[in-house]
């Protein structure tokens, strides 16, 4: 992305320019709507923007990739179908002026992004959160990065109808380089653990296998859990799924007496409590324990929660043949997997794991080495 670009698309030169990273989460999935504890990083993939203002109140969109703009009246923001892309930043104009946030002029913004869309890498927190970062430095709101992310969350959800957790929107907020947010999704509460992996490295494999249904699906497990709460809350004393512990799956059991809401339930009671130990065993530098952990994290999403699906599962089994561990990241559905492996023998695994892949699904896969970054940044132009 180009100053050039930007002038050609608006005939104005931009004022600024920022950015916001991607994420994976390294463990704790599909636990943030059911109070559960999540361990995300942000990962050097960019969404950026060249922003400039303007005289009125219009808000200009324009998307390198999709080569598509939008245009909407800062005041008279609605959903529609086909804004497509452009219903992600313009939600959040939308949010910030339903709670009073003096907004008195228009921007044109030019987006360009390398995340690689309904991957699973959260592409779609990444606009929304440069989004709402952008607007807080330039009409000077005196948001902060907490406050941020809960703006983007209620866009996703009010202005986009996904009924998702806050982990996605808060470690693109909040991410710090070398560092993974265990961020308690129910308090709010966060802590810093750095990723020491010693001579090993975290890599992101892509299935290419674009997500199919995720929006449904996710919003189906979010009413199974619910569903489940409602039941167990008659039993427990409990604000959340995630405050029950494994010793009380037996029970738990024989109370519900159907077998899928009991494994949706086992899967966040047994993802709470890896989570807790995958920590525990970051700060011993105990590799081995980390990989079992990923391992175990990816079976159980894959048999009790079922949100995996044959392409993500061909590419973990590959991938743990090099690594020592391998899981789906994000909702899952297909998109992308996360492998913990040596450093240097990650060219080996994106060989084994394109190898294998390609044979038993006829798809190409795309190991891709990534560093821990912070989150969004912004600087004004010369
Ligand atoms: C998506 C949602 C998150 C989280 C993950 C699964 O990325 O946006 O809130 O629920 O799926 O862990």
């Amino acid at each position: 992305m180009e100053i050039k670009d930007f002038i050609n698309a608006f005939g104005v030169e931009p004022n600024y320019i920022f950015s916001a990273p991607a994420r994976v989460n390294l463990i704790g999935e599909h636990i943030d709507y059911n109070g559960g504890h999540v361990l995300p990083c942000a990962i050097s993939l960019y969404t950026e923007a060249l922003v400039g203002k303007r005289n009125d109140e219009n808000i200009r969109l324009y998307s390198e990739n999709t080569k598509t703009e939008v245009i909407a009246n800062i005041n008279e923001i609605e959903y529609k179908p086909e804004q497509g892309w452009a219903n992600y930043p313009l939600g959040i104009f939308y949010i910030l002026r339903s709670k009073g946030y003096h907004l008195p002029f228009g921007l044109d913004i030019y987006y360009s992004s390398n995340i690689p869309l309904a991957s699973g890498l959260s592409s779609s927190a990444s606009i929304l959160d440069l989004t709402a970062y952008i607007c807080n430095e330039i009409y000077t709101l005196e948001l902060d990065r907490k406050d941020i992310a809960k703006i983007a969350l209620e866009s996703e959800r009010k202005f986009n109808g996904l009924n998702c957790g806050v982990m996605d929107q808060a470690i693109i907020a909040m991410a710090k380089k070398n560092t993974c947010l265990y961020l308690d999704t129910f308090r709010f509460h966060h802590r810093y653990i750095p990723l020491n992996l010693l001579d090993y490295s975290i890599v992101v494999i892509k299935t290419n296998k674009p997500r199919v249904l995720t929006e449904s699906k996710y919003n189906e497990r979010v009413e199974e859990c619910q569903k489940a709460l409602k039941l167990l809350k008659k039993y427990y004393i409990i604000n959340n799924l995630c405050d029950l512990k494994p010793k009380d799956l037996p029970r738990i059991k024989s109370l519900l007496n159907d077998d899928l809401l009991y494994r949706r339930v086992k899967h966040c009671v047994t993802e709470e409590d890896r989570v807790n130990k995958f920590v525990l065993a970051l700060e011993d530098n105990d590799i081995t324990e980390l990989g079992r952990l990923l391992n175990e994290s990816h079976e159980s999403l894959k048999k009790d929660y079922e949100v995996t699906g044959e392409y993500l599962d061909t590419i973990c089994e590959a991938a743990r043949k090099v690594a020592v561990g391998a899981r789906m990241t994000g909702a899952g559905f297909s998109g992308c997997a996360i492998a913990l492996v040596k450093t240097k023998k990650i060219p080996e695994l994106s060989r084994v794991v394109a190898k294998e892949y390609k044979e038993k699904l006829g798809l190409d896969s795309e190991t891709i080495a990534i560093n821990i970054v912070d989150g969004p940044k912004g600087e004004i132009l010369g």
